[in-house]
């Protein structure tokens, strides 16, 4: 049976579900958008012609979208061809709107999940096969009409062809770079970035009893490195201290036996301290830094010194550095080398536990995460033979996809520029069209 997405159910009305809702309607695809009362319905529909920003760019499109209730109206999603959840990120709730709904959806629809990192498996353990090949994570990125990554995630017995389905519509119609990811924590740019940023605390506190301070370790994870301007401590407040403790916790439960971030899943002190006392980011008026408004208009940012525990003037570091700077035997060179260097590693040996390839494991990063370059590419960048002989100084290893290219007798790990990739059987393959 081929399937055809033309209409969608987004069941929890959201900050994902009306990013979804309104990307899809923007494309003139019939939406029916469910939320736990009518009153929470409406006003995701506001939010969507309205926030900031708003999630439908056309005005009038938001004639696409029916609304209703969880509780009066998931019969008609029997009318609608994707079934897409997106309530809060707790398995049972999941499963119970799970086993509500399958009966209910018509034959040759298909269903996906949005979570950010609850195995699939979990979600629909024990369900009637029709669900079980009809399901896919569809794990898109916040806010959801900007960020161009969604990784797609089969279950073990999905069929190829409601893969294939999915596939052209993020793809094709919502414009979305897919990624194929497998069904393990976190899929890939989670997996990687969260790494990157929980580990990253444990660097930056060594980095910072080494004399740098909170804006130099910004500085030195942002241009310098390909990263957003964010940096470390400036991403973690985009994104709430309260999340990343959700997220190392479900990394605790749910990373292999010896996986390196195993390490990395609870905060350091002074950031258990800030979470404690609800001082979670932007989201609670500060957590790193702080942004106010003056009486003439102007903005004052504060940075919250975590040596002294105060507020104090921000400060201005910028850096006419590059990635080689995690070669120098230096205080930054030990903290780039700490948290990026341990990043790439990471990132080189999880094939092929999270991805096929190192192209999807790129395309995450960049498409996710805004790094210019994905770890592969970044290390390309850098010099492979340099980096796995840090590797081995440093770590006492050489990271899986480094010894692939070295068996292989390869230089790089992209070659014709950039047109082939080295695949774990050691040879070149074509790299896919995105
Ligand atoms: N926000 C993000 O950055 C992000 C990114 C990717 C994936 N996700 C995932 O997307 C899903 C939704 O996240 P969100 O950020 O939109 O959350 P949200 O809190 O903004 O929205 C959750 C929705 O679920 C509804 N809800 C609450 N309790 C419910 C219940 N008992 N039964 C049914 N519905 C209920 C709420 O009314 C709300 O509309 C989660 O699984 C989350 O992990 C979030």
């Amino acid at each position: 049976m081929s399937r055809k997405i033309n209409s969608v159910a987004v069941l929890g009305a959201g900050t994902m579900g009306i990013g979804i809702a309104g990307l899809a309607a923007e494309h003139d695809c019939k939406v029916l958008m469910l939320d736990v009362s009518m009153e929470a319905a409406e006003k995701a529909l506001e939010r969507i012609v309205s926030g900031r920003p708003p999630a439908i760019d056309t005005p009038g499109k938001e004639a696409n979208i029916t609304l209703g209730t969880l509780e009066d109206d998931l019969e008609k999603i029997a009318d609608y061809d994707w079934i897409c959840e997106a309530v809060i990120e707790d398995l049972s709730t999941k499963r119970a709107l799970f086993d509500r709904l399958e009966p209910l959806r018509k034959d040759g629809s298909v269903v996906s999940t949005n979570t950010s990192g609850i195995p699939l498996r979990d979600i629909t353990a024990g369900m009637p096969e029709r669900l079980l090949k009809d399901v896919c994570v569809t794990h898109f990125f916040n806010p959801v009409k900007i960020m161009k990554l969604c990784e797609l995630v089969p279950s073990a017995q999905t069929d190829a062809e409601v893969v294939d389905a999915f596939r052209d519509y993020l793809g094709g119609v919502m414009g979305k770079g897919v990624v194929n990811a497998k069904d393990t924590v976190n899929f890939i740019g989670n997996r990687i970035g969260c790494f990157w940023m929980l580990m990253g605390l444990h660097a930056a506190t060594h980095a910072r009893a080494a004399g740098l301070s909170q804006e130099r370790i910004d500085a030195l994870m942002s241009k310098p490195m390909g990263l957003p301007p964010t940096g470390l401590y400036g991403l973690i407040d985009l994104i709430g201290l309260d999340v990343m403790n959700f997220v190392g916790k479900n990394l605790a439960l749910n990373l292999p036996k010896g996986d390196a971030g195993q390490g990395f899943t609870k905060f350091p002190a002074a950031e258990q301290a800030m979470f404690e006392r609800g001082q979670l980011g932007r989201k609670s008026g500060g957590g790193f830094y702080r942004v106010s408004k003056l009486d003439d208009g102007s903005k004052k940012k504060e940075t919250f010194d975590l040596a002294t525990g105060t507020w104090r003037d921000a400060e201005d570091v910028s850096l006419d550095v590059g990635p080689d700077v995690m070669f120098d035997d230096t205080a930054d060179g030990t903290f780039a080398w700490d948290i990026m260097g341990g990043t790439l590693a990471y990132a080189a040996d999880l094939v092929p536990e999270i991805s096929d390839d190192i192209v999807n494991i790129d395309r995450a990063m960049r498409w996710g995460f805004g790094w210019s370059k994905g770890p592969f590419e970044m290390i390309d960048s850098i010099g492979p033979a340099r980096f796995a002989e840090k590797c081995r100084a440093k770590l006492e290893r050489t990271p899986k996809m480094l010894e692939v290219l070295e068996s292989a007798g390869a230089d790089t790990f992209y070659s014709e520029n950039g047109t082939s990739f080295l695949g774990l059987d050691s040879t070149f393959h074509k790299v896919p069209a995105e």
